[in-house]
C-alpha cells in the first residue's frame, strides 16, 4: 500500500500535499507565484525541458507548468481520487471541454448523458461539431437494461463517453462500473464529471473511468470564492490529458490551488453537516402536501439509491425537489421569491445555502416527473432556521 493510501480519508485531507512546507517550518505549504524559472547553467535547462517534454513536471521549466503550491495541490487531489496525476483548469467547465478535446479528433464520436450539465451539453452541441466531431446523447439510467444496450450506443467513431452521476439537475446515478467497463472494451476512454460526490465519496477511476473531473469551484473549494476544474487521469489517460494540457495552455493561478488546498482541509467537516442538513430540509419537504419528490440518491427511496449504496461512500448537500404538476410556476417562484437565508442564485458547495429553479433541456428521455423542479444546496447555517425560511416560502406558496 501506498504512503499515501494507508490513512483514512479524513487523515488525507488533513495531511495530503504538506510534502512542499517551506523550510521556514510553517504548517501549509508557501503560496508560490511566479512566471520565469532561472537555472544554473545551459546543460540544466536542457536536462528540464528534455524531461518535461518526457512526462516530468517537476521541477518546473517554467510557470505554465505549475508552481509548487500547484503540484501540492495536485498531489492530494491525485492521492485522493486514486488516480496517476492532477491537473487544474480555470473553471470546472473548462476541465470538462479540455479533457473531451484532448481525446478527439475529426470524425469521431462522443456519447453525453442525457441529464449532462447543460454547458457541457452546449459544448458538444455547438462546438463539437465545428471540428468534425458528433455528439450524441443517451439515456443516463441505460445500464439498468444491461450491457447490451450500453453497447447498443457505440458507433465505430466512438472515442469519448462522457458520465455524470449522479446528474446535477435530475439527480438520476448511473452504472459507472458497467458504462467504463464497456467503454474501454470499445477502445473509448470515459471522463466522468464527479463533482456531486467528490472525490471523498467516489472514486471513479477505481471503477474503470479514466479521468476524473470537478467543478473545484463548488465543494473543494466551499465558500463560494473560487472558480475552478480540476482533471484527474489514469496512467493510461494522463499522457494525452497531459499532453493536450500542455499545448492548449491550461492553467490556474498559484493562489486558486492554495485556495482550493486549504478548502480540502474542511471539505470532510463540511460535506457531513451539508448532508445532514439537506436530510432535515428533505425530512421537513416530504411533509408538504405541495412537494411530489425528492430527487436524491441518497435517499432510500431514491431510484438511483442501489447504485449510490454499491459506488459511493456518502453524500452531498445538492437535492432536487418536485413539487405537484398542479402547483404553477408562479407559486413557485413566490415561494422562491422573499426567501431570508437561501441564496438565488448558480453554483452549489459552498458554506452557505441556496435555490434555484430547474428547467432541464432533455433530447432522449424526459425528465422523470413533469411538476416544477427547485434545486437546493443545503448550506451550514442552522438546520431549524432553514426549514422556518422554507415554511415562510410554503406559505407564500399557497398565497
Ligand atoms: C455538475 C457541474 N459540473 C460542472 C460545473 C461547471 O463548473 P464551473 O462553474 O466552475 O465552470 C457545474 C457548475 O455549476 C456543475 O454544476
Amino acid at each position: 500500500m501506498s504512503e499515501q493510501r494507508k490513512h483514512k480519508p479524513a487523515t488525507q485531507l488533513a495531511t495530503l500535499g504538506r510534502e512542499r512546507t517551506s523550510s521556514f517550518g510553517f504548517v501549509n505549504p508557501p503560496l508560490v507565484r511566479g512566471s520565469t524559472v532561472l537555472h544554473d547553467s545551459v546543460a540544466q535547462m536542457k536536462e528540464r525541458v528534455r524531461q518535461r517534454f518526457a512526462g516530468v513536471d517537476r521541477p518546473t521549466t517554467y510557470g505554465i507548468y505549475g508552481t509548487p503550491t500547484h503540484h501540492a495541490f495536485y498531489d492530494a487531489l491525485t492521492a485522493l481520487e486514486g488516480g496517476h496525476a492532477s491537473w487544474a483548469a480555470p473553471s470546472g467547465l473548462a476541465a470538462i471541454t479540455t479533457a473531451i478535446l484532448a481525446f478527439v479528433r475529426q470524425g469521431d464520436h462522443v456519447l453525453v448523458p442525457d441529464s449532462v450539465y447543460w454547458p457541457t451539453r452546449r459544448f458538444c452541441r455547438e462546438v463539437l461539431p465545428r471540428f468534425g466531431v458528433t455528439a450524441s446523447f443517451y439515456d443516463p439510467r441505460v445500464g439498468e437494461a444491461g450491457r447490451a444496450a450500453v453497447e447498443a450506443l457505440f458507433t465505430p467513431a466512438t472515442r469519448v463517453l462522457f458520465l455524470e452521476s449522479p446528474g446535477s439537475l435530475t439527480f438520476e446515478m448511473q452504472d459507472v462500473p458497467l458504462l467504463a467497463a464497456v467503454a474501454r472494451a470499445r477502445g473509448a476512454v470515459s471522463l466522468i464529471d464527479n463533482t456531486w460526490a467528490t472525490p471523498l465519496y467516489s472514486r471513479p477511476l477505481e471503477h474503470g473511468v479514466d479521468v476524473s473531473i470537478h467543478a473545484a469551484t463548488k465543494y473543494i473549494g466551499g465558500h463560494s470564492d473560487l472558480v475552478m476544474g480540476t482533471l484527474t487521469a489514469n496512467d493510461s489517460a494522463w499522457p494525452r490529458l497531459r499532453e493536450a494540457i500542455h499545448q492548449y495552455g491550461v492553467t490556474t493561478s498559484p493562489d486558486d490551488c492554495w485556495l482550493a488546498l486549504r478548502g480540502l482541509r474542511s471539505m470532510g467537516a463540511r460535506l457531513a453537516q451539508h448532508r445532514a442538513n439537506a436530510e432535515r430540509l428533505i425530512e421537513w419537504l416530504r411533509a408538504q402536501p405541495e412537494v411530489e419528490r425528492i430527487l436524491y440518491p441518497a435517499a432510500p427511496d431514491d431510484p438511483g439509491h442501489a447504485l449510490w449504496r454499491r459506488d459511493m461512500s456518502g453524500a452531498s448537500g445538492l437535492f432536487g425537489v418536485v413539487l405537484r404538476p398542479s402547483v404553477s410556476e408562479a407559486a413557485c417562484n413566490a415561494l422562491i421569491d422573499g426567501l431570508q437565508l437561501f441564496g438565488l442564485g448558480a453554483s452549489w458547495g459552498g458554506y452557505e445555502s441556496l435555490i434555484i429553479p430547474a428547467n432541464p433541456e432533455r433530447t432522449v428521455v424526459p425528465p422523470p416527473f413533469k411538476g416544477p423542479l427547485f434545486r437546493i444546496g443545503a448550506g451550514l447555517e442552522d438546520a431549524g432556521d432553514l426549514i422556518d425560511d422554507l415554511a415562510q416560502g410554503f406559505a407564500r406558496l399557497r398565497g
